[in-house]
């Protein structure tokens, strides 16, 4: 059977794509930044999966306001990096796992849970940003990510966004899936976005570094307590963005120790500010083999 060996968490600011691809990764202001990352990219070659299940959001780039599935499943062969104005960012196709992803999407629906089945879709930062800071930039003589993908989009863009009580359930529904998965696959689940950060209005630039690490803290130790915080705690505390890190609930839902396994390991844990209006925040967890 399939298992989730591991889940990992990062936020995916745009400008961290933009100072990869163009270069910048040791100018001073990007440099601890990417120092954090050192770590979990050997993690990453040490410990390759076999699939990563990617929890991230679109931001208005495959979706828009005239379809706002609240749970898409990315169920395609491919899915090719977005252009968000810029031009597509120069990393590889997104291979994915249609077999994996099908029978996911058969297990969730059928525990309860309503997802969307999305068989064409273009990926934006939300999804490249984070294979980019765990995997670093493919090279030209091989240039694909380490392994297929599933992209799983959440709405938390446009409310009504669903609640972080809902995001911890369905992330427990996708273990279930996985583990009923009839092949000896490796599956990593990865929770994105991220942490503090609002982009507009007065409160623009907003960081709360005590607010984001107790949010760390109870992720690891106490997540279906977190999974109780109502939206308006995120939207006040960390900014309207900050609403992002709903989306984690998700991967730690999945981990083992929800349906009564062992505590997860902490292998990694690093929070930094700034990246452009967003304090970064990241966590490998793994589930004790
Ligand atoms: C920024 C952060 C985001 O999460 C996003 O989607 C866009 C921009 C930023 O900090 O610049
Ligand atoms: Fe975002």
């Amino acid at each position: 059977m399939a298992k989730i060996t591991a889940s990992v968490y990062t936020s995916h600011v745009p400008a961290i794509g933009a100072a990869l691809d163009l270069g910048k990764t040791k100018d001073p202001y990007w440099q601890p930044l990417f120092a954090g990352y050192d770590y979990s990219k050997q993690w990453l070659r040490d410990n390759r999966p076999d699939v990563v299940f990617l929890v991230y959001n679109d931001h208005a780039t495959a979706f828009s306001l005239e379809m706002i599935p609240t749970f898409a499943i990315g169920c395609a062969a491919e899915f090719k990096p977005a252009d968000e104005g810029w031009g597509p960012r120069p990393v590889p196709v997104v291979q994915g796992h249609p077999e994996l992803a099908a029978h996911i999407a058969q297990s969730v629906i059928q525990d309860d849970f309503d997802l969307t089945i999305v068989n064409k879709m273009d990926v934006d930062h939300g999804l490249t940003v984070p294979l980019s800071l765990m995997c670093g930039q493919p090279p030209q003589s091989d240039f694909r990510w380490p392994c297929p993908v599933i992209p799983f989009a959440v709405n938390v863009v446009q409310y009504p966004v669903p609640s972080g009580r809902r995001c911890f359930q369905i992330g427990q529904a996708i273990r279930r899936a996985v583990e009923s998965f009839d092949e000896p696959l490796k599956v990593q689940i990865w929770g994105t976005g991220g942490m503090s950060h609002q982009l507009q209005g007065p409160r623009a630039g907003l960081i709360n570094r005590e607010w984001d690490n107790a949010f760390l803290d109870r992720l690891i130790a106490d997540p279906e307590a977190q999974s109780q915080v109502p939206h308006i705690d995120y939207v006040r505390e960390a900014g309207s963005e900050g609403i992002e890190l709903v989306m984690w609930l998700i991967a730690r839902g999945a981990m083992a120790d929800v349906a009564g396994g062992p505590k997860p390991v902490v292998k990694h844990r690093f929070y930094h500010v700034p990246a452009s209006n967003t304090a970064v925040g990241h966590l490998i967890l793994e589930n004790p083999q």
